[in-house]
């Protein structure tokens, strides 16, 4: 483990691209000029970010012809009102088919970028440079860009493939702690899919990992990253195994939704959604006590809520829950689990016990 610059890459045939991961990759023009094809180039950040980072950006785009663009921050704002800003812009400027955007922030920014990227012009180039642990380890990787709708969640998007990625992991050190531990689920969550030794590296790890250590975070970002480009590569269009990368999502979508965007972070829904998919695993007889112990253990280790909020009833959980992208001819699929690394997409549960594990939280 060494501060230096490692390159992971998304194999996708020709579409394939590298993940670079370090410090101080904000300014590297030549990371830039080696994946940037065009000469405008439209940066994307929000009102938070930008007065962070913009100016380290555009010192490294310098010799490009660069228009910014400055979005509100927030998760309620992932809005198709808020993606016309960007096309706005990019008309006003006059950017032709050929120009590239970069999206400078988190998964909300990155999320957007991507899909006006996807949809400007049909389609055009796009970098994204992640600064929140979510966005380094999940959402800026694999292509899945959108927005949402206020009776779903991501429901409006497209998969569209980043030119490259730029992790620098020094932008971590101004991140709010509550944000960290956002980022944080996703991480515990490919230990869970199918990495039981990560699962135990952060068992061994997590005090460093919430002290914001250097050392620790780069190479939980790198083993994140490492882990969800194979599952990409495997299944770029979700058409299988990478719908379980959604572990614990449909549960803590119905919460993020339920409860209004923003309110509880997607990190949180996803941590208390996960200790619910290991609790329902248990009901289903899956999964043991000592290891249900093990994730809800972890996962409030790294300061995260192990309940949905009660709020939300039990009648409306189940209709949230089923307006799920994984939802198929009517029938709502879950990730659920056999062991920790032990994860499975399956419609095969019994769903009486799905409405007692409800009501248990209740
Ligand atoms: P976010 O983008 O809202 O960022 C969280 C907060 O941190 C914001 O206030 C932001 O301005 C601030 N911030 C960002 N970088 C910072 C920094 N370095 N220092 C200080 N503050 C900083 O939230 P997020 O957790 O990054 O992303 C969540 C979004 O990602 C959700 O919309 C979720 O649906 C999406 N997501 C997408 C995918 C995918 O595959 N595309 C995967 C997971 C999550
Ligand atoms: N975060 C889910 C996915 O990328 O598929």
């Amino acid at each position: 483990m060494s501060e230096e610059t490692r390159i992971l890459s998304v194999d996708l045939g020709d579409r394939s691209y590298p993940i670079y991961i370090g410090v101080d990759l904000l300014e590297r023009s030549d990371i830039y000029k080696n994946h940037i094809a065009s000469k405008q180039v439209l940066v994307v950040s929000n009102v938070t970010v930008a007065p962070l980072y913009l100016d380290k950006v555009l010192s490294g785009l310098s010799g490009f012809q660069v228009e910014t663009v400055i979005l509100p921050d927030g998760e309620e704002y992932k809005s198709i009102n808020t993606l016309d800003d960007i096309f706005t812009t990019l008309l006003e400027k006059r950017f032709d088919r050929g120009c590239t955007l970069v999206a400078l922030g988190g998964g909300v920014v990155g999320d957007m970028t991507g899909f006006a990227a996807a949809c400007y012009q049909r389609g055009v180039d796009f970098v994204q440079i992640p600064t929140t642990l979510l966005a380094q380890v999940d959402s800026s990787v694999g292509g899945k860009t959108g927005v949402n709708h206020a009776l779903g969640k991501n429901m409006i998007g497209a998969f569209h493939q980043p030119q490259c990625v730029i992790i620098d992991t020094a932008t971590l050190q101004t991140l709010e702690d509550r944000q960290l531990s956002a980022g944080i689920a996703e991480v515990i969550k490919y230990g869970l899919i199918n990495d039981p030794e990560f699962f135990e590296w952060l068992e061994d790890n997590m005090d460093h990992l919430m002290e914001k250590d250097p050392l620790t975070l780069s190479y939980a970002i790198e083993r994140s990253c490492f882990d969800k480009a194979e599952v990409v590569a495997a299944d770029e269009r979700e058409s299988g195994m990478r719908a379980l990368l959604n572990l614990g999502h449909t549960f803590g979508h119905a919460i993020e939704t339920g409860m209004g965007y923003g309110q509880w972070l997607h990190g949180e829904a996803v941590g208390a959604g996960m200790c619910m998919a290991a609790s329902y695993s248990k009901k289903l007889g899956w999964m043991d006590q000592l290891e249900v112990k093990r994730v809800i253990t972890l996962i409030k280790r790294a300061g995260l809520p192990i309940c949905p909020p009660e709020d939300i009833s039990v009648k409306q959980f189940l209709d949230l829950m089923a307006v799920d992208k994984k939802v198929k001819d009517g029938q709502l699929r879950l990730v659920l689990m056999k062991g920790i690394g032990k994860s499975l997409v399956t419609s095969e549960f019994d769903s009486k016990a799905l409405e007692e594990l409800l009501y248990e939280y209740h």
